[in-house]
């Protein structure tokens, strides 16, 4: 078991772009527990967006060896918020300082380099997290709640999807960004937006991945890597599962973010609102939860986790796995055969 931070977390942001913002959120919200001191990037028009929303952050540094080395002691964390194909060596670094770690999706981009991350994880005996922040959603949380509980007896197949029209219609959101470049994004829309519907898949799943086979498009973004994404996964406890995610197109009408099938019902549902249909019932009942911003609960479950020094709820184990099903599944789809989900010329 990880070794405790006592007092108030004090973290390293690594990557002070978009997505850091709604970290951000979460520094403020929690700040009796977790505070971002020091910052890191490249950019100087992005450390200065972030150290003006964090009320003044003074230490910034725009390489992240020097910062892990400058403030030392003065840093119990990182907070990695970086292009994908960066995640990797920044975790490998922070875990050879001793820093726990918390990291946005994908852990990193390929399995070798996952479990170089699990060996020095486990050397160093930093805490792990992975920034599955949709895991905090109400409905997903309700609805594992549910299967647990047997509400609708064995589940027999799954569904997890995200999908909507990245840039509108006639843009081109991804022009000159390090996502639109197969390697620096470690694949296409999968592994990006694509990466949320199969950790949720995964965790309501329940039980580790015997096979899967992948199907992919790219109809609208101008990307290397696919735009549109359809996996087949099968578990080894029998259930089926798939998922459905695209830059390309909204969410197809009269489906849901989760849908489950058990023997004596089913369970599906969107955003903040669940419904529960027995079999044999016509109409399903509906419950509807408060919003809950699902980076600020991240944050604060890193704090917690490091303070009281217990595992986070997903891990590195957890961020392999996901990893695993999205480049079996670029492997498996016709066309689409590198690691990296480029369709050849
Ligand atoms: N959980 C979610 O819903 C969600 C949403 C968006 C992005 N993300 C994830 O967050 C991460 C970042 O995405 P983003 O949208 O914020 O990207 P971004 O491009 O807005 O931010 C990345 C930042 O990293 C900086 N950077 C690049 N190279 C660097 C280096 N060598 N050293 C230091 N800084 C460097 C850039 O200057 C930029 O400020 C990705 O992993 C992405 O998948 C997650």
């Amino acid at each position: 078991m990880a070794s405790k931070v006592n007092g108030v977390v004090r973290v390293g942001l690594i990557g002070s772009g978009g997505i850091s913002g709604a970290h951000g959120l979460g520094f403020i919200k929690y700040s009796d527990k977790i505070k971002c001191v020091a910052l890191c990037d490249v950019s100087a028009d992005n450390l200065k967006k972030r150290s003006d929303q964090l009320g003044g952050v003074s230490k910034q540094f725009n390489d992240w060896k020097v910062m892990l080395k400058e403030m030392g002691n003065e840093i119990d964390a990182v907070d990695i918020c970086l292009p994908h194909n960066l995640h990797g060596p920044a975790i490998l670094d922070a875990a050879a300082a001793g820093k726990h770690i918390l990291c946005e999706k994908p852990m990193c981009t390929s399995l070798a380099e996952a479990d170089q991350i699990a060996d020095a994880v486990k050397k160093s005996g930093v805490t792990y997290m992975s920034a599955h922040n949709q895991l905090f959603m109400p409905v997903v949380q309700e609805a594992k709640r549910m299967i647990d509980a047997g509400v609708i007896g064995k589940v027999l197949w799954l569904r997890s999807q995200d999908c909507f029209r990245a840039g509108g219609e006639g843009g081109d959101p991804f022009k000159g960004s390090w996502r639109a470049n197969a390697k620096t994004q470690g694949g296409g829309e999968l592994i990006d937006t694509g990466y949320h519907p199969s950790y949720r898949l995964l965790y309501l799943a329940g039980a580790p991945v015997e096979s899967v086979h992948g199907a992919m498009g790219r109809y609208v973004q101008r990307i290397e890597g696919e735009d549109t994404a359809s996996v087949q996964v099968k578990f080894t406890n029998g259930v089926i599962g798939e998922i459905l995610t695209s830059w390309a197109f909204p969410l197809p009408h009269g489906t849901h973010h989760i849908h489950i099938m058990g023997e004596k019902g089913e369970i599906f549902g969107s955003s903040n609102t669940l419904y529960h249909l027995p079999r044999g019932y016509d109409q399903p009942s509906r419950r509807n939860f408060s919003d809950v911003n699902t980076f600020e609960a991240e944050i604060g479950h890193f704090a917690d986790v490091l303070r009281e020094g217990k595992r986070p709820i997903h891990s590195v184990e957890e961020g392999r796995a996901v990893l695993e099903l999205i480049l079996k599944a670029g492997q498996s789809a016709e066309g689409w055969q590198t690691t990296a989900h480029v369709k050849p010329a």
